[in-house]
């Protein structure tokens, strides 16, 4: 397309802003007629790079291009649009994201109309906009975290001024409520309760990328979740950079236990958060993860280092001796509890003796998996202006015997699981075999199992027969048709259509005035064959339904009929 227009580019300087009070913007998501008919019959495609909160912005934006008119691709060549939706938190994710737009520079020699956007987390970093768009001239669109809400006044704006567009926005960060979403997943949601981070440990990217930390309206995350046990999900989880701190910015005692317990009574079968920083773990959060069941045992505790003078240097608020003390208050409360964890290997400087303190910490809390990191300087951000004399080969023999002491415990939390019999949410069949079924036990590990696909979504109880450490194998105790048809059975009952149908069905039963006309009605119909259907009594048996079929009840239940018969119907459709 044509030339290119810098609307805005980031300033790390401008990011590190913070300020109190996001403004709370309720977005329409209006479609303009050029859009909508460019969109019709055409297809997208978006690649997401990152942690979960990139997941969720990928649904969301999948959500305004399906508004608009564009439907999922099914391949990458036989799609019209892409975005390419960024991680900045590591050097390794940054460079799979180049490799990936050079992928669809075919696409638009085969298509002039194509179009090709980049945006998230990376795009906030000094110098990547610019430096994608000078070195790929055939990315149309480039914007950032900030600005995810305005897709559609983009390529609005780029299809009507035949112009490609930079608009990368470096600010505090606003709440945005209204938006559209594409869920990729029907059994299992993320819900955002706060956006951004303050902590800005010095190694960390995020806080620049994502903004201030800001927490959602408690009213607009209940209605979210409300909506998702209503639709049939079995699993939310919270998300955030830092979940514990939600409500802070509220100023009015509102705090992440109260969210969290409101969430955990609407009847999710499953409720997780994540992610935890451990300097503001409390004990009243303990206490709802302890009282409720649906509120799965497990916890991610990113704790980074296992020395304090290095956790000191990460600027993580807590020292090797705090971290302990919570992980004994967090057992002692909920024995039998899964803990995860993220580590940094080789942070500028680290001695020897410090990394085998994260050892020593990963040997004595025994976590039950954890993600594990080579240390990577991040532009703008402290820790990337700190000398470094730990050369990398010395990083990568640390991060080694961290791989193998995290297996160990890995392996001895999955063995824990063998001969016993534990819910595991079905996610569907495996990549590699269609007769094998993938899904997740309480304390996060992999469970594979035969069965049929149409378990996907399902809770099912599985008696574990096999460990591979990464994964454990399970069989099935009941029959998949019985556990299928109780799910389907449970669902239906959950229909709000359904719930009201029954509800007015068990009035009208009750109701006394009813029973009298239905008795009537009896009687009289009785009449009405011994008399040979006289016409009088005829007239009274006619009047006496006519009242009955216009009593308020009977009207209001009549007109559920429909919808709930068509439901009944798209249910015994199939075992799809
Ligand atoms: N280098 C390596 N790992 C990092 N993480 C965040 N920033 C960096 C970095 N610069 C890790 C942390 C964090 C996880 C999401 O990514 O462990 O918890
Ligand atoms: Fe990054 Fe620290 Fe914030 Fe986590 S808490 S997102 S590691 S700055």
């Amino acid at each position: 397309m044509g030339k290119r227009v810098y609307e805005s580019l980031p300033d790390m300087a401008k990011a590190r802003n913070r300020v109190d009070k996001p403004n709370l913007i309720k977005d329409e998501a209006k479609v303009s007629l050029r859009l909508a008919s460019f969109a019709a019959g055409r297809h997208y495609l978006i690649k997401t790079f990152g942690c979960q909160a990139n997941v969720r912005d990928e649904e969301i934006m999948a959500g305004y291009l399906e508004k608009a008119g564009f439907s999922k691709a099914e391949s990458e060549e036989s799609t019209d649009l892409v975005i390419i939706n960024t991680c900045a938190v590591r050097e390794n994710a940054e460079d799979k994201v180049y490799g990936e737009i050079g992928k669809f520079k075919a696409n638009r020699r085969r298509d002039p109309q194509f179009i090709l956007c980049v945006c998230g987390c990376m795009m906030q970093e000094e110098g990547v906009a610019k430096k994608i768009s000078d070195s790929y001239p055939y990315v149309n669109l480039i914007f950032g975290t900030h600005n995810t809400h305005r897709l559609l006044d983009m390529l609005d704006e780029h299809l009507s001024r035949h112009k490609d567009i930079v608009n990368v926005l470096s600010h505090p960060g606003d709440i945005i409520e209204g938006m559209p979403s594409a869920r990729l997943d029907n059994s299992s949601a993320y819900v955002n309760i706060t956006y951004g981070c303050d902590k800005f440990c010095t190694y960390c990217i995020v806080p620049y990328t994502r903004g201030r930390e800001r927490s959602r309206q408690k009213e607009d995350i209940l209605s979210e979740c409300r909506e998702l046990v209503e639709q049939g999900y079995k699993q939310i989880t919270l998300l955030g950079q830092n979940v514990n701190s939600y409500g802070k910015d509220f100023h009015d005692g509102t705090s992440f236990a109260t969210i969290l317990e409101e969430v955990a009574k609407l009847g999710i079968p499953r409720l997780r958060f994540m992610t935890s920083h451990p300097w503001d773990f409390s004990d009243e959060m303990l206490e709802v993860i302890a009282k409720y069941p649906n509120i799965m045992k497990c916890i991610h505790l990113p704790v980074q280092s296992g020395s304090t003078e290095v956790l000191k240097k990460m600027g993580r608020r807590y020292t090797r001796e705090e971290y302990l003390d919570l992980v004994a208050r967090i057992k002692k409360k909920i024995p039998g509890v899964f803990l995860t964890t993220d580590i940094i290997v080789g942070f500028p400087n680290e001695t020897l003796e410090q990394f085998e303190e994260t050892l020593s910490i990963c040997e004595e809390v025994r976590y039950s998996s954890a993600f594990t990191f080579i240390y990577s300087p991040r532009k703008g951000t402290p820790a990337a202006k700190m000398k470094d004399d730990v050369p990398d080969e010395e990083k990568k023999a640390r991060f080694m015997r961290l791989l193998k002491v995290v297996e160990e415990t890995t392996n001895e939390a999955s063995a824990s699981l063998l001969g016993k019999t534990i819910p595991v949410l079905v996610d569907g069949p495996s990549k590699k075999d269609p007769n094998i079924l993938s899904g997740y036990s309480e304390g996060s590990k992999l469970v594979n199992f035969p069965g049929p696909a149409y378990l996907k979504g399902e809770i099912v109880e599985l008696k574990i027969i096999e460990n591979h450490c990464h994964y454990l194998v399970g069989e099935l105790l009941e029959d998949p048709i019985l556990i299928k048809a109780n799910g389907v059975k449970k669902a239906l009952l959950e229909e709000p259509d359904v719930k009201e149908y029954l509800r007015l069905n068990k009035q009208i039963e009750e109701n006394e005035e009813i029973k009298a006309l239905q008795e009537k009605i009896g009687e009289t119909q009785k009449k009405l064959v011994a008399s040979l259907g006289d016409a009088k009594v005829k007239a009274e048996y006619e009047s006496l339904r006519e009242k009955l079929d216009s009593h308020p009840l009977i009207q209001n239940r009549e007109s559920l009929r429909e919808g709930v018969e068509n439901l009944l119907k798209a249910v015994s459709g199939g075992l799809s």
